[in-house]
């Protein structure tokens, strides 16, 4: 158990359809603070970085050109375990298998189109928060974390 920070992006889709704010109010009713937040479009170059793990397969370039293809929403979320809950809040990859009540399972159908991403370990929290803020984006919760996360 400890206090971790993970990158979610409410992808092109979630923008385009408008429910950037659902999936952001399900992150704030689980408790999750939001210490980095912003609207950006990424360019190739980007994409593939963030991506990286995924170059030379079948589904690549697809996946580039959607990320690329219009506004996303980037966050940093900060709370207890926030690594593997926003996974579960997610939900599995394709919205076929994900759990009823996920995102993924509320809000989508296709794998292609699946709304959200987030870190799956924290080297790849590391490395892809990176990707997306500078140091002086982030905000303190502290004392959010404190009223409301850690158990006296
Ligand atoms: P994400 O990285 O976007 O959070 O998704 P994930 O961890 O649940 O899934 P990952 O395996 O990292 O795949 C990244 C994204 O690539 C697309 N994908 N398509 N057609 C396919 O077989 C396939 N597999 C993956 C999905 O959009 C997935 O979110
Ligand atoms: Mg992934």
């Amino acid at each position: 158990m400890a206090i971790e920070r993970t990158l979610l992006l409410c992808k092109p889709d979630a923008v385009s359809r408008g429910i950037t704010g659902d999936i952001i109010a399900r992150l704030e009713r689980r408790g999750y603070l939001i210490i980095a937040m912003k609207m950006m479009q990424l360019d190739g170059e980007r994409a593939r970085k963030h991506y990286a793990e995924h170059a030379g397969k079948p589904f690549f370039d697809g996946l580039v050109k959607f990320i690329t293809s219009g506004p996303l929403v980037a966050m940093c979320i900060e709370g207890e375990s926030a690594i593997a809950g926003c996974r579960q809040l997610m939900g599995a990859t394709d919205p076929l298998t994900a759990a009823p009540g996920s995102i993924r399972a509320d809000y989508a159908q296709t794998i292609g189109r699946n709304l959200v991403h987030g870190s799956d370990s924290h080297e790849s929290a590391e490395r892809e928060l990176q990707i997306f803020f500078q140091p002086a984006d982030f905000v303190s919760r502290k004392h959010d974390l404190e009223r409301w996360i850690f158990e006296k």
